[in-house]
């Protein structure tokens, strides 16, 4: 048996996101990022296919990105208020990690099953920047899932996708609590 740790266990059952909108700076600098990013890539792969990797986004980075949606919006003909926002994460962000999908063929690992591992390798990330003190956020929004955006804004191959931004930096509001699903109600239990 793993000895218990009760203040990793508190730590699941109450750890919240805070809002990305809240989030200013300090952000984490390469040597804060980088035990983050060592925890979210120790994430159950089938197959250990390491199907994702990390594009860290800066503050530098962040007009450029904002104008590649603007663009995307208008060649998708999306109204003012769609593109806005989509362009507001990278408008308002100090610091973002995209996770990145990537796609490895496998005649043995299912492409949802590696599908699945980028998406846990999100919450690892959130809950280990959680865990370290900083306020982080998963977020997507349109331009993560538009090609173009993708192609352009982060120069991903057709094999890639964007599984979510977490942006992360120094809280400066605690959210209200969310209302949380009751266990027994989404459980059921099988014995024969
Ligand atoms: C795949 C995915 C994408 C999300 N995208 C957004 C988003 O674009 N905007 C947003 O406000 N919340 C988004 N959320 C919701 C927040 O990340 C988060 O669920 C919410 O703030 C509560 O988080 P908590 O349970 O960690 O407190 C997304 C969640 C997931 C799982």
């Amino acid at each position: 048996m793993p000895a218990p740790n009760p203040a990793a266990s508190e730590f699941l059952q109450t750890r919240r996101s805070r809002p990305a909108k809240t989030l200013q700076p300090p952000v984490p600098d390469a040597d804060a990022l980088r035990p983050l990013l060592v925890a979210a890539a120790r994430t159950p792969d089938h197959g250990k296919l390491e199907p994702w990797r990390f594009i860290v986004i800066e503050k530098t980075a962040m007009a450029r990105l904002s104008q590649v949606a603007a663009d995307r919006g208008t060649a998708l003909g999306l109204d003012a208020e769609q593109i806005s926002k989509g362009r507001s994460q990278f408008d308002q962000g100090h610091l973002a990690v995209a996770v990145i999908e990537v796609q490895k063929p496998s005649p043995k690992i299912p492409a949802l099953e590696q599908t699945y591992s980028a998406g846990a390798v999100c919450l690892a990330l959130l809950n280990a920047a959680l865990a370290a003190g900083w306020g982080a956020n998963w977020l997507s929004g349109w331009p993560s899932h538009d090609r173009g955006f993708m192609e352009q804004a982060l120069g991903l191959s057709p094999a890639e996708r964007i599984a979510g931004f977490i942006h992360i930096g120094t809280e400066t509001a605690i959210p209200p609590e969310r209302p949380r699903p009751d266990p027994d109600a989404i459980t059921s239990w099988v014995s024969l």
